[in-house]
């Protein structure tokens, strides 16, 4: 494990029996809070959206826009927010996935990509990967290229990686650290 890696892990806090009882809650306030936990995170993930090649950072909403839009300003690149249905005011495109007991859906302003654009979809967490993969399935839709996915901490036994790999379509995916 390198020096940032130890760093960040140091900085996420593990919250039993939350949101509901056995999950272990990977909370990252204590990392947000600390300058230069926070500062590594950036830059590690600006130097991967350096490179892939992106154009554009594209942040899932909420916690992916606290990370996304540094990364985006560091690399030098516009930031595009995927948020929660009806939230965006303009021509949006729309993309359902299921949840563990439902489903939920995202939503972009496809006016904001073009086909020259490599996006790289930046997250805290990839869980299960149904939020990823939808953003990825926005991201094509929308004509834009897929430069990758990174994430500060994937949770490898909710086996998201093999979720995502079809929509990656060979795109990398980076995560910082790997849990479980
Ligand atoms: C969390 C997390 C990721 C997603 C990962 O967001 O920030 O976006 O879940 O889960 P998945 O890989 O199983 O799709 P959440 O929906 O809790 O929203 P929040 O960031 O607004 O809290």
């Amino acid at each position: 494990m390198t020096d940032i890696q130890r760093l960040l892990l140091s900085r996420i806090r593990d919250v039993a029996d939350y949101p509901e009882p056995g999950v272990m809650f990977k909370d990252i306030t204590p990392l947000l809070a600390d300058p230069e936990a926070f500062t590594a995170l950036t830059e590690a993930l600006a130097s991967i959206a350096e490179d892939t090649g992106a154009t554009k950072i594209v942040g899932l909403e909420a916690r992916g826009f606290i990370l996304g839009a540094p990364v985006a300003v560091r690399a030098g690149l516009g930031f595009i927010p995927v948020r929660k249905a009806g939230k965006l005011p303009g021509a949006t495109l729309s993309q359902s996935y299921d949840l563990e007991y439902g489903s939920a859906e995202i939503e972009i302003h496809a006016e904001d990509l073009s086909a020259e654009d490599r996006v790289l979809v930046v997250d805290d967490v990839l869980a299960t990967g149904g939020t990823a993969e939808a953003s990825l399935q926005l991201v094509r839709r929308a004509k834009a290229q897929v430069a990758g996915v990174a994430v500060l901490m994937e949770l490898a036994f909710l086996n998201g990686r093999a979720r995502l790999e079809p929509a990656l379509d060979g795109a990398p995916l980076h995560a910082l650290l790997t849990v479980g």
